[in-house]
């Protein structure tokens, strides 16, 4: 209830919090264990995974999910994602589809830090701090914009859009995954539609989504539990997608749906 007025009210308050949080995790995260920080993709065929990959299964597959787009052309492409957080996304999409180059943008500081320590092995990848209203690329610079569960916390998201439309070459795609409100499905995608942008594909994956919390729920639960301090461990379930009333019940997104978008600048 907080967090909904929080987003529809003071949407800049918001942006602050979420940066500390953020900002947090990466105190927290003493044991090197948070790599993604999505809800997580239940794939109807699982992707076969490294064992070290294993358990980050499910955000991973939702890189998966956003990447693996038939039109783009991934082994040339130079690629940006905006709000790459703790590079597991960045990290994963390197490897398993090899692009020729592949910037993450964020505006935690903490995050951004230990991303170039923690991938520095990884030579296609680099890590910037900057904000996604301002992304700090040149126009027409990138075959590819990744962005994963992360709009919901900019203020501004059309501005977010503009520049979009902006760094991307002719051609270029962007491939988008966030979850709204309810009620705000239909501006959010006439948003979308508004970019400028042709809307190559668009899919509801509420119901993946939904499967990969509940599949996941011990990890995040025992993770919360090994990091954080007993007073912050209510608000960080909650961020952790477990319910935060009762963390016995089922899985819910707060009567939000997450949706899939391909976008290409034709
Ligand atoms: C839910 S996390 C997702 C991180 C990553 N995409 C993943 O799936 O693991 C949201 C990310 O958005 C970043 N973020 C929020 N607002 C931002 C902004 N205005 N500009 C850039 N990054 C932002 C946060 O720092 C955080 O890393």
């Amino acid at each position: 209830m907080l967090n909904k007025l929080l987003f529809h009210r003071f949407p800049n308050l918001k942006s602050w919090l979420t940066r500390i949080q953020y900002d947090l995790i990466t105190k927290f995260d003493r044991g090197n264990e948070v790599l993604f920080m999505n809800f997580g993709y239940a794939h109807p065929e699982p992707i076969p995974l490294s064992p070290e990959e294993e358990y980050h299964r499910y955000p991973l597959q939702m890189y998966h999910k956003v990447a693996d787009h038939h039109g783009v052309n991934w082994q040339n492409a130079e690629a940006l994602e905006v709000s790459s957080g703790r590079g597991g996304g960045a990290s994963f999409i390197v490897r398993h589809f090899k692009p020729r180059s592949y910037a993450g943008l964020d505006f935690s500081a903490r995050a951004v830090e230990y991303c170039r320590k923690q991938y520095q092995h990884l030579k296609e990848l680099s890590f910037h701090h900057g904000n996604a209203e301002e992304i700090p690329f040149a126009d027409e610079s990138f075959d590819v914009v990744v962005n994963v569960e992360a709009s919901l916390y900019y203020p501004n998201p059309h501005r977010f859009f503009e520049h979009v439309r902006r760094v991307l070459k002719p051609n270029g795609y962007f491939l988008y995954t966030d979850l709204r409100y309810e009620e705000k499905v239909a501006v959010w995608r006439e948003q979308i539609k508004a970019i400028g942008l042709k809307l190559v594909y668009e899919e509801d994956i509420t119901d993946n989504v939904l499967r990969a919390m509940d599949l996941d729920r011990e990890r995040r639960k025992a993770l919360v539990d090994r990091y954080v301090p007993r007073f912050l461990r209510r608000q960080f379930y909650h961020f952790a997608g477990l319910a935060m009333d009762n963390i016995a019940s089922t899985p819910h997104l707060e009567k939000r749906r997450y949706w899939y978008f391909v976008l290409q600048k034709a």
